[in-house]
């Protein structure tokens, strides 16, 4: 039986210690440095980086290979919570167990943290594109935009504007659905999807892992809004039963708590299904995925 409590042990400390490396080379320490380093640096699953990991060992490549993407992730989804939590957005005053980041600092250099988490990314990212062969060097191209198209207007960002816009309305099932998707499953499809290619996966390897990574992309936002309402507010360092203040749409909402959590439970068996196609290599990426329903954090 594959543990995952070891493996997701076994990776936070490399991560942690990689992440803190692009956060100080070579670099002054300034108040928003410091601001990066507080939000970054305050925990967090880092499931996104756990995601490209499992990904690229389950097609044969090397944890190594894809570390600089594993932490550029990490640093988009770490501006996307800095952000989310503005007084502008959530306005949620607790994050990671800790302050948010405008709280402890202040609103103005809580949006430059979050914007210089996001190009300091993106830097990480063409740089180690060009550390490598020329073969190497497209699928980093690839990668860089596949990510850039994730977090923007037509991924995450989007996401993000129709889930304030739609405050206090009723939807439908189908357009919470793509709220979901785009605001949170993206990136985790991303992590999934770019880990493979810069690992060298076939054609059809990506294609499996894609519709695994769309499955559990969106059981993890099912997930999040069952904990909001569940949840153990110290277990998960932020502020429970928000979402129904704010009269957000949710799954809870629309399908009531059981029927949320049997519509997650059917998203991670087809997340599941899609990798019978592979062998125990991938038995990492199955247990993530369940995980990703069962956590209660
Ligand atoms: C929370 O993400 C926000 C969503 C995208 C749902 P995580 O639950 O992965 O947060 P951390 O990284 O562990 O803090
Ligand atoms: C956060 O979604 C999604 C992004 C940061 C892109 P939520 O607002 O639902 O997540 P939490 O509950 O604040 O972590
Ligand atoms: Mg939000
Ligand atoms: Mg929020």
């Amino acid at each position: 039986m594959f543990d995952l409590k070891s493996y997701l042990k076994a990776v936070r400390d490399p991560v942690d210690e990689r992440l803190q490396h692009y956060l100080t080379v070579e670099s002054p320490v300034t108040r928003v440095s410091q601001a990066m380093t507080y939000s970054v640096m305050a925990g967090g699953k880092r499931l996104r980086p756990v995601l490209c990991f499992a990904a690229a060992e389950t097609v044969g490549g090397s944890r190594e290979t894809v570390f600089p993407l594993a932490c550029a992730l990490e640093f988009i989804h770490t501006y996307s919570l800095i952000h989310d939590d503005l007084p502008a957005m959530d306005n949620d005053d607790k994050r990671r167990g800790k302050p948010t980041c405008h709280v402890q600092f202040d609103e103005a250099t809580a949006i430059l943290a979050g914007d210089a988490l996001l190009t300091l990314a993106f830097e990480i990212l063409a740089a180690a594109g060009t550390r490598c062969g020329l073969e190497e060097q497209r699928r980093w191209l690839l990668a860089i935009a596949q990510i850039a198209s994730a977090a923007g207007f037509k991924g995450m960002i989007e996401g993000q504007m129709r889930d304030m816009a739609f405050e206090g309305k009723v939807i439908s099932k189908g357009e919470l659905e793509s709220l979901h998707r785009l605001k949170t499953g993206k990136m985790i499809q991303i992590s999934v999807s770019t880990g493979a290619l810069l690992s060298g996966a076939s054609k059809r390897q990506q294609q499996v892992l894609h519709t695994y990574a769309e499955n559990i992309g969106l059981a993890f936002q099912v997930a999040d809004d069952i904990l909001n309402v569940k949840g153990d507010p110290e277990r998960l360092g932020k502020s429970t039963g928000t979402d129904q203040i704010r009269g957000k749409n949710t799954y809870p909402s629309l399908l009531g708590l059981s029927g949320a959590e049997s519509f997650a439970g059917q998203l991670v068996n087809n997340a599941l299904k899609a990798l019978d196609a592979f062998d125990n290599k991938a038995d990492s990426l199955r247990a993530i995925a369940r995980y990703v329903v069962e956590r209660n954090r």
